[in-house]
């Protein structure tokens, strides 16, 4: 690989302004290239009268060309690609390590992809096991060899027992699962399987802020994947919890979870359905719970989806406020970056409003801080967490 000698490609449109500033991507049509370029080739980013502002790498198909690995102004010394990666993986770890008591919790997020500075990876820690995915073929062939880079960024402080690369296609596993703890509550996790790497540790951190308010409470967690909010607010002490998702093996996943706990089955309860037509039915029921905790899939996983996705929240936060509780508390989520906060926001306000209810806005949070958010990169501002009172 050429990083030694890095290949130029030369801006067409005028993005030196945001490149400075720290935004990581140049997509293809920005660039004039005349050389043709393998995946993982690290390139020169210069202006059209010759000035190198940015180090970064290359991407044969992505819209997204350049992934930018550092900026800089006249006279920057740029460094060798490989130590930055070396020494950005340590920090990100050094980061998360500061925080974290693994015996506590030994689940985490190491490597954000852009937002720690390493473009187009992200790597999730399971107990021993390293998760990673690499955003295409670019980046994997620029952080080639990761699972070696790993290995040294971890040593000593963190003993890696495998690699799980999931973004390439393992034939023939079809589990592999971990035990894990978060916040000292078990769970395991299915690395195969398994969304998002195997467990959404981004929500980490609304997970205890749902439990400090559990205690005594009925809770309805929709889309509940395999328990986590609801394992949690029950080992707080909530007097009940419905978990809806509309998979079978997360259900199960979540029943086992709660076993796992030692938490009493007789006061959970599993639903295979989906979350609107549970709601619906328990709107019809005139069923109530004093937490709700709505937790769904992107909805608008593209900008063109927007429109459609605004309605969806709308009508999914009318009907999760219908089944609160008179001054219950309503924890809705978005994990599109798409939605932006406001338009979440007025979401929520309008479809309480549409169930003749009244919102009180208590709080707003976003993912853990193993996913830190990069301030010149709003793309990479996904999550949204909500807090409030249904009156
Ligand atoms: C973002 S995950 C939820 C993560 C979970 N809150 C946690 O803390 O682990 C979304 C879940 O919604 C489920 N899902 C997607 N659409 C659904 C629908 N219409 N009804 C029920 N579940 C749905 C998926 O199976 C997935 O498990």
């Amino acid at each position: 690989m050429t990083r030694d000698h890095p290949r130029p490609v030369v801006l067409r449109k005028k993005l030196s302004r945001s490149i400075r500033q720290g935004h990581p991507w140049i997509y293809r049509d920005a660039l004039n290239v005349r050389d043709v370029l393998e995946n993982g080739a690290v390139v020169e980013v210069r202006t059209r009268d010759g000035r190198p502002i940015a180090r970064g790498f290359w991407d044969e198909r992505s819209p997204i060309a350049v992934r930018v690995l550092e900026a800089g102004g006249p006279g920057h010394r740029f460094a060798n690609a490989d130590s930055l990666v070396t020494e950005r993986l340590r920090a990100a770890l050094d980061r998360r390590l500061e925080r974290l008591d693994l015996s506590k919790t030994n689940a985490f997020r190491w490597v954000h992809g852009e937002n720690d500075l390493l473009p187009g990876v992200h790597v999730d820690f399971y107990a021993d096991t390293a998760v990673v995915r690499f955003d295409g073929d670019g980046p994997r062939a620029f952080y080639e060899p990761f699972e070696t880079r790993l290995r040294l960024a971890a040593q000593p402080r963190l003993p890696i027992r495998a690699v799980i690369d999931r973004s390439a296609p393992r034939t023939g596993v079809e589990t592999d699962e971990r035990e894990i703890v978060e916040n000292s509550v078990r769970f395991v996790v299915d690395l195969v399987r398994g969304q998002k790497g195997g467990l959404f540790i981004d929500q980490r951190e609304n997970r205890i802020r749902v439990a400090g308010r559990a205690r005594g409470n009925s809770v309805l967690n929709l889309f509940g994947y395999t328990g986590g909010f609801a394992v949690h607010a029950a080992v707080a002490g909530a007097q009940s919890t419905d978990t809806v998702d509309m998979a079978r093996p997360v259900i199960e996943a979540a029943r086992r979870n709660f076993e796992l706990n030692n938490l009493p089955m007789d006061r959970a309860r599993f639903h295979i359905l989906d979350v609107f037509t549970f709601l619906t039915a328990a709107v019809q029921r005139g069923d109530r719970w004093d937490i709700v905790v709505s937790d769904p899939p992107s909805f608008a996983p593209k900008k063109a989806a927007v429109h459609a996705a605004r309605q969806t929240y709308q009508r999914l936060h009318e009907l999760a406020s219908a089944v609160t509780t008179p001054g219950g508390l309503l924890c809705a989520s978005s994990c599109s970056s798409h939605f932006g906060k406001d338009d979440f926001l007025a979401s929520i306000e309008a479809g309480v409003r549409q169930a003749g209810r009244e919102w009180v806005f208590e709080a707003q949070y976003g993912a853990a801080f193993d996913h830190p958010v990069l301030t010149a990169f709003p793309e990479g501002d996904y999550l949204k967490f909500v807090m409030g009172r249904v009156h």
